[in-house]
């Protein structure tokens, strides 16, 4: 069928603004909301040692994001490579290791090949993919869809979301079959991914005020996006985001790494944009803010509104959603969004095909 933008400018546009049913879509697929249990896959994952995520582009990130989760709530070790380094460098994996693929269209040409040589090696293999009849769904042993619908936009959004839903929803089953989580947490850490459809809409408030910020972000040449645990990957992907479609230079660092080399890079004509809801390492961030503004950095912090503030000339603060620790990067991901967006449309570029860029790379 054929999709049109509707009242949207882009597709771009629509597609972030489709997130909270792509979101609520995909976690239904994973997570029982009335038992407010996760559901039983096809993975035996108490069986499993370890996993080994590969993936290109957004979707490298977004297995980052899976990473922390699995880790912190599951006690599994994960890995998260890059597919083009992971598939020629002859890594060494281990028998009890699954082998996930992350991709929204399941053609990308290195990712397909990583996932087919980790079966080569008699690796059990799934894929998170968003195209359900795409190669890697039928190289892949097992079959983990995300359910964003088609995505049109070059610059991945709702495909992106949909794969952190999945992820975070495969960490709490991860984590109840290894005996990581009780039924009270699962209950909790259930309850508090389905509200994430709803904070996404609320961020998607964040319109006016993320547009606002982005007539001065326009007329950058470097911009530095922080965060500290799973908002680093978003940081990441916030950086790429920019790049994408705004061609506005953007690296994303994890904030305790400012002071090993980009707070060399801070004055008055370099924008930090920092992911940082109000978490157990909070403060860790906003100090962070506070040696980015001593330096006469122009900061635009992201985070609640009920987050003490920083203290420091030039700080200016946009209010996300106040949200549970495990979805952060879902309801962040929306400002992060926005911001790219909304610098490209001032910048004029073309929004939903970038220069230079394809939708899906499924040759080397
Ligand atoms: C291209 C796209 C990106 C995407 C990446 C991986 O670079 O422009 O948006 O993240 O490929 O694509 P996949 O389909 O494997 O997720």
């Amino acid at each position: 069928a054929l999709v049109e933008k509707g009242e949207y400018r882009h597709f771009m546009e629509k597609e972030i603004h489709e997130q909270p049913d792509s979101v609520q879509h995909t976690l239904s697929e994973y997570l029982d909301l009335v038992s407010g249990k996760a559901k039983v896959q096809a993975v035996d994952f108490a069986a499993i040692e370890r996993i080994q995520i590969i993936a290109c582009g957004t979707a490298f990130y977004a297995g980052q994001i899976g990473k922390y989760a699995f880790e912190r709530y599951a006690g599994l070790p994960c890995d998260v490579e890059i597919a083009s380094e992971f598939r020629y460098r002859h890594p060494a994996v281990t028998k009890g290791t699954l082998a996930v693929a992350v991709s929204q269209s399941g053609e990308t040409a290195d990712t397909l090949a990583g996932l087919t040589w980790c079966k080569a090696q008699g690796l059990k293999t799934a894929a998170v993919v968003n195209v359900h009849s795409s190669s890697m769904a039928r190289e892949a042993e097992v079959l983990w869809p995300t359910h964003a619908g088609p995505e049109i936009g070059v610059a991945s959004t709702k495909a992106f979301t949909a794969q952190v839903a999945a992820l975070l929803s495969l960490a709490v089953a991860a984590g109840v079959a290894r005996g990581r989580i009780d039924a009270a947490q699962e209950t909790e850490l259930v309850k508090a991914l389905f509200e994430a459809p709803r904070l996404i809409s609320e961020a998607l408030q964040m319109d006016a005020g993320i547009h606002a910020l982005t007539l001065d972000l326009a007329k950058a040449r470097d911009v530095l996006f922080l965060g500290r645990g799973s908002m680093f990957p978003l940081a990441m992907e916030g950086a790429l985001k920019l790049k994408e479609i705004s061609y506005i230079h953007a690296e994303g660092y994890a904030a305790g790494e400012l002071k090993h080399g980009p707070i060399a890079l801070i004055d008055e004509a370099t924008p930090t944009v920092a992911l940082a809801p109000l978490d157990d390492i909070f403060e860790k961030t906003a100090s962070n803010l506070q040696e980015v503004a001593a330096r006469g950095g122009p900061v635009i912090m992201i985070a609640p509104e009920k987050a003490p503030d920083p203290h420091g000339a030039g700080i200016r603060r946009v209010s996300a959603p106040d949200c549970p620790a495990l979805i952060a990067p879902l309801v962040y991901a929306v400002p992060v969004q926005l911001l790219a967006y909304y610098t490209a449309v001032q910048k004029g570029t073309d929004v939903d095909q970038p220069r230079n860029l394809a939708k899906s790379v499924t040759v080397e």
